[in-house]
Formats: C-alpha cells, sequence, structure tokens
C-alpha cells in the first residue's frame, strides 16, 4: 500500500462542495479559488472551479447564503450507561441524514433544542441502524453535560461531517490486508465502524482495546462478530503498547496498516512503537482537533505541518504523522 498521502479536502466529491471556502476564495484544493492564475491541483475526479461557476447547486446557491448542513430535530430513543459518565445514545434522525452518515470518519454537531448554537459539539456516529443514530457520548464540560441531564427527549443533529478520521483513504482503499487497530477508551466509538468498513473489505482485523478512563470495553461483542481478533488489556500504557511492539518486532508478520482509534497521547504511543520497531507503516488516526464549526471558517481546528503548512483539520485530509 502507498504510504504517502496527498492532503486532500473531505468534501469533493459530497454534495457539500463547493463550500463556504470556495464562495469567498478560500478553497483548501484548488488553487484558483485561492486567487491564483495557475491550476495545481492533485486532480480529485472533480474540478471545483467548473462546479462553482456552472453547477451552483448548494452553499450560498440553494440556501440563499447559509451552509447548506442545516440542524435537525432527532428524538432520543435510547439512553444506556456504558461507563463512568458516559452514555449510548441513540437518535432517530432523517431518512436522507442518517444515510449520509454511512461513511468511515462521518460525525454531527449535537446541542439540545433550546441552547444557543454556540453549544453544540462534535460526536462520531458509531452505527446507523435504519435512521437511527448510534453515539456515545461522555460527560466532561459544559457541552457534553448538557444532552445527558434531565433526560432531554430531543436534540438538534447537525450534519454529516466526514473528517473525524485522518488517513481515511487508507481504511476505505485497502482490501485483503492486514490490519492493527489500537482503541482506547472513548476511541471505541470510532472504532467499531472503522472495523466494520475494514472487515467488509474482507482485511483480517486484529483489534488491541483497553477500557480507559470510561472504564468498560463496550464494543468487543461487536467486533467479534465482525470477526475481528479481539485482545482486552487492562491499560495501553502498562501493556497495551507492548502487545503492539511485539506485533511489529523481529520474526511478526507486520500490518499492512495501522489504526489508533483514541486521544493523540495514544497516537504518539502507537507511533513510538512502530519507531522503535524501526518501522514507518501507514498509521489512521481519530482526528481530535477542537471543532466549533466544522466548515472550514471558524479556524478553532487549525494544526501546523512538518511543511509549514496551516490546515483546517475539519476539511483537511492528511497523514496524523505529519502534524506537528
Ligand atoms: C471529530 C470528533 C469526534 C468526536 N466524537 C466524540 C464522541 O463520539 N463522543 C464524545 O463524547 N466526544 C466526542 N468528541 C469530543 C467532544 O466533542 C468533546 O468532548 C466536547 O466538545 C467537550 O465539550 P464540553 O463543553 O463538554 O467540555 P469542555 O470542558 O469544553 O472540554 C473538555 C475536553 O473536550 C475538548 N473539547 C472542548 N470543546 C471541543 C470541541 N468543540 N471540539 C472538540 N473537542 C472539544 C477540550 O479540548 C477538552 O479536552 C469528538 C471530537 C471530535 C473533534
Ligand atoms: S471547525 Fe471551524 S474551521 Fe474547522
Amino acid at each position: 500500500m502507498n504510504r504517502r498521502l496527498t492532503a486532500s479536502c473531505i468534501d469533493i466529491n459530497t454534495p457539500y462542495c463547493p463550500c463556504l471556502l470556495a464562495e469567498t476564495n478560500h478553497c483548501v484544493f484548488c488553487s484558483h479559488l485561492r486567487g491564483q492564475p495557475v491550476c495545481d491541483c492533485n486532480w480529485g475526479g472533480v474540478c471545483i472551479l467548473y462546479e462553482k461557476q456552472w453547477q451552483p447547486k448548494n452553499v450560498m446557491a440553494k440556501n440563499g447564503g447559509g451552509p447548506s448542513r442545516t440542524d435537525e430535530l432527532g428524538r432520543i430513543v435510547r439512553r444506556e450507561p456504558l461507563g463512568k459518565d458516559t452514555y449510548l445514545l441513540e437518535v432517530a434522525v432523517t431518512e436522507e441524514l442518517a444515510r449520509g452518515l454511512e461513511k468511515t470518519g462521518a460525525f454531527v454537531f449535537l446541542r439540545r433544542p433550546e441552547d444557543p448554537q454556540f453549544f453544540h459539539f462534535p460526536v462520531g456516529v458509531m452505527k446507523v441502524e435504519g435512521r437511527n443514530l448510534q453515539m456515545v457520548v461522555e460527560a466532561v464540560g459544559p457541552k457534553s453535560n448538557r444532552v445527558l441531564e434531565d433526560q432531554a427527549a430531543e436534540l438538534l443533529v447537525r450534519g454529516p461531517y466526514y473528517n473525524g478520521v485522518l488517513g481515511q483513504p487508507w481504511i476505505d482503499n485497502i482490501t485483503c490486508g492486514k490490519i492493527l487497530l489500537i482503541s482506547g477508551g472513548m476511541g471505541q466509538a470510532p472504532a467499531l465502524p472503522i472495523a466494520a468498513k475494514l472487515a467488509a473489505n474482507r482485511n483480517e482485523v486484529t483489534a488491541i482495546l483497553a477500557p480507559g478512563h470510561v472504564g468498560s470495553v463496550f464494543i468487543e461483542a461487536e467486533l467479534v462478530g465482525l470477526g475481528v481478533k479481539t485482545h482486552v488489556v487492562d491499560s495501553l500504557r502498562r501493556t497495551g503498547f507492548a502487545l503492539v511492539t511485539g506485533r511489529l518486532g523481529d520474526g511478526a508478520e507486520k500490518p499492512d496498516l495501522i489504526v489508533s482509534a483514541g486521544p493523540d497521547e495514544q497516537h504518539y504511543g502507537v507511533i513510538n512503537a512502530m519507531q522503535a520497531a524501526g518501522l514507518n507503516l501507514p498509521m489512521a488516526a481519530t482526528n481530535n482537533s477542537t471543532m466549533c464549526c466544522g466548515e472550514g471558517i471558524c479556524g478553532s481546528c487549525t494544526r501546523e505541518t512538518q511543511d509549514n503548512r496551516i490546515i483546517r483539520t475539519c476539511k483537511v485530509q492528511t497523514d496524523f504523522t505529519q502534524l506537528l
């Protein structure tokens, strides 16, 4: 598999392109739509300049100035405790939104209908069943507490957004490969749809799972049902990373792809294990940036790359190891 991942925009080839960035001449992909005289794009199967000029199918054109993703009211149909301050929420949404979220790295913004817009926060979609979205929410602060308190019956759900996993093309394109999936705590929620996608493409997936501060491993049964080989450890730091190192060391059959679903510290632990084994394998990783608008506008998710670019990680697909 190609180790090099070309940076691109997650919204290309979706109904959400051209987006507000193209409208304001800040497209992350098309140099013409950044005011430059020449085209230097890595052809992604679509010309955004052409789409903007001749196919004004969305954004300003369709909605008279607003972004094309809108809040919709979803009914909470299930609320189940999974661990410390952590709940599985199942929310019924429209058919259109549910279908739009059946994609690797898909997430939504949630808030209470009575709360102002700045209460909304990103939450990954763990599973889509019919029109129901299964999500896992951990109450860690003001925004996440609000959606879990008072037995709320409805939530505003805004989406679909797609850049919840960096290195997503590796996950989508690999077939019949060997994958090592490492997932701890809240990282289990995004790990499940990633494993489902990999298993559907006939990959052999081995998962190392740890309860983290959630205190429970809640996806093991589903992973086993998908044919994933699971190893549950009490802690990634204490025993999990040693297991990862062992699987990458001399004599072991090396994976084609590593996936780290968890906090950034976990991603760095996996990178350290790879470096200790003298390997530089492709690694997909959950995107843990702070996101406020999800549309490439507010700037809260910007990260610097090793080649001195500032990227908006709600939009730009890149290799996690290239972030500073
Ligand atoms: C793509 C993506 C998917 C996510 N999926 C889930 C999920 O499935 N379940 C879940 O419980 N949480 C998820 N999160 C994290 C969740 O958005 C934060 O826990 C939440 O925003 C915290 O807000 P707060 O007001 O409750 O806590 P705060 O006290 O404001 O913050 C607590 C922690 O959350 C981080 N945080 C705060 N605001 C944001 C924000 N706008 N975006 C991202 N991180 C923030 C802070 O850096 C801090 O580490 C996801 C984040 C991203 C970017
Ligand atoms: S979340 Fe606003 S620019 Fe990325």
